[in-house]
């Protein structure tokens, strides 16, 4: 199965990057920060068609066209391009993220990091790969040493759940902070050591389903706040290396 994840994310990394060349239209969401673009809906069509080919009866969660619910153990959660702010101003960082569950569990995850032809994969039990090397994340020990991401929601100016505070609090707590834009590969540089660790609120199963797992089979940490485990479906994420993970989440939980 990653087989074929793999090859329909790069099916529809080529439309994606075809549409980054020619240009394409754009339209708003919830609001002016939160877009839409044609190409957003032209890639998740063509990844919906090919589970339709491959994988008839698959029940599918994507984030432009809804979900399909059918009578099938297997769940494709899709998100055709994560980092639709970057493509749409040009800004070459973004993904395309596949995630499979089998009885609400996660089996396998794609985040195919388009510009640079890098399919970072997982397997669950089989470890992660960036295209055909092994990742393991990093073995950084202390927070001050460390190199963290994060995110905002498009509703950052309600500033759910403290995210201004705690994004204040944790520049103070590491040695640098960066926000790349797409949250698919934050938890890809997660797994492949680059990061020390990745935290967020208000994701949508498909930013995290497929990352999720790249963390944790390259021997990461993914929890919320507190340290508990999680589902795709929850509120906050704190992806890290393990090694600092409970510091984080005493950081993270000291913001009131
Ligand atoms: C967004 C990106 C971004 C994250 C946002 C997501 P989209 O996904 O992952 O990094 O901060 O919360 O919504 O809209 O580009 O698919
Ligand atoms: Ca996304
Ligand atoms: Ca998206």
């Amino acid at each position: 199965m990653i087989e074929k994840i793999i090859e329909v994310s790069k099916i529809a990394g080529e439309v994606i990057r075809e549409g980054y060349r020619s240009g394409f239209g754009i339209e708003f969401k919830t609001n002016e920060s939160n877009l839409v673009t044609e190409i957003d809906k032209k890639a998740e069509a063509k990844i919906i068609d090919y589970i339709h080919k491959n994988f008839p009866g698959h029940s599918v969660l994507a984030e432009e066209s809804g979900s399909e619910k059918n009578n099938s153990e297997f769940l494709w959660v899709i998100d055709p391009i994560d980092g639709t702010t970057n493509f749409a101003h040009g800004l070459p960082i973004f993904s395309v993220s596949i995630g499979v569950q089998r009885v609400g569990q996660t089996v396998a995850g794609v985040v195919y990091d388009v510009m640079r032809d890098v399919a970072y994969a997982a397997e669950l039990g089989n470890g992660a790969f960036a295209n055909e090397r092994k990742m393991l994340v990093s073995n950084t020990e202390r927070l001050e040493r460390s190199l963290l991401v994060t995110g905002f929601p498009y509703h950052v100016s309600e500033n759910p759940n403290l995210v201004k505070q705690r994004f204040v609090h944790m520049l103070d707590h590491s040695r640098g902070i960066r926000r790349l834009g797409s949250a698919a590969i934050d938890f890809a540089y997660v797994a492949d050591g680059i990061f020390d660790g990745f935290w967020e609120v208000s994701l949508h199963p498909w930013d995290l389903c497929a990352g999720k797992l790249l963390v944790e089979e390259a021997g990461g940490k993914v929890t919320n706040f507190r340290g508990e485990s999680i589902s795709i479906y929850s509120e906050e994420i704190l992806a890290s290396n393990g090694l600092i993970h409970t510091k984080l989440c005493d950081e993270l939980m000291s913001v009131k």
